[in-house]
């Protein structure tokens, strides 16, 4: 399994898994009818714009040349957070080969970049009822770092998302708080 930036081709096969493994992941989680609703063309209108834009930078694992997952990363979006702190902003992995390596080769990768490109530390946000993503996160090294959750409405009902930190140097980022923080 290779991977490597995702190239314009690979919009398609972007979606197509984000919306899959979304009705996977999440059926006892968000509502029956969001997730039915969910378009592959508007996903995949979406990541060829990303992927043309190149923010976040995004990574695809690829078998035989078929698409098996990929992983977005970037400047972590969070209040406060420093310039050194990455974010992995999403992981779907295609639920056919859940559980054969390339969420974590996918990760591998991404955390040489992140590491290239001078980050300190990497953060995620996942939902708690989200015990597979939280055991292959833990398997990783991150763990919840004990930010306050974060709360929004998805088809009526409200999800909390938490977030989950693992240091990459094995100190506590530093440097510049962004701009935006209260
Ligand atoms: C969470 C997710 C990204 C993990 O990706 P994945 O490709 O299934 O993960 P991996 O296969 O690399 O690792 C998962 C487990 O399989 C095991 N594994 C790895 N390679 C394996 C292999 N060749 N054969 C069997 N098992 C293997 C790993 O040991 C790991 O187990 P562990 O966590 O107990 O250590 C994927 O399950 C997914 O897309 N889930 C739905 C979307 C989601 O929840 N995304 C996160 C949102 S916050």
């Amino acid at each position: 399994m290779d991977v490597v930036h995702a190239n314009p081709e690979d919009a398609r096969a972007v979606a197509e898994i984000h919306v899959e493994a979304w009705r996977a992941a999440y059926r006892s989680i968000v509502p029956a009818d969001y997730l039915d609703s969910l378009s592959i063309e508007c996903r995949e209108a979406m990541w060829a714009e990303c992927i043309a834009v190149g923010i976040p930078e995004l990574l695809v694992a690829r078998k035989a040349g078929v698409v098996q997952g990929w992983l977005s990363f970037g400047q972590c979006r969070d209040i406060g957070s420093h310039d050194t702190d990455a974010e992995i902003w999403a992981i779907y992995v295609s639920p056919s080969v859940w559980s054969t390596g390339a969420g974590r080769l996918l990760w591998l990768r991404a955390k040489e970049l992140i590491l290239e490109q001078g980050f300190k530390s990497c953060s995620l946000w996942v939902f708690p009822l989200n015990e597979r993503a939280i055991a292959f996160y833990h398997s990783l090294g991150f763990a919840h770092d004990g930010a306050a959750p974060k709360y929004f409405e998805l088809g009526g009902v409200q999800l909390e998302e938490v977030r989950f930190v693992t240091q990459l140097l094995g100190g506590l980022a530093t440097g510049p708080p962004n701009k935006n923080e209260e």
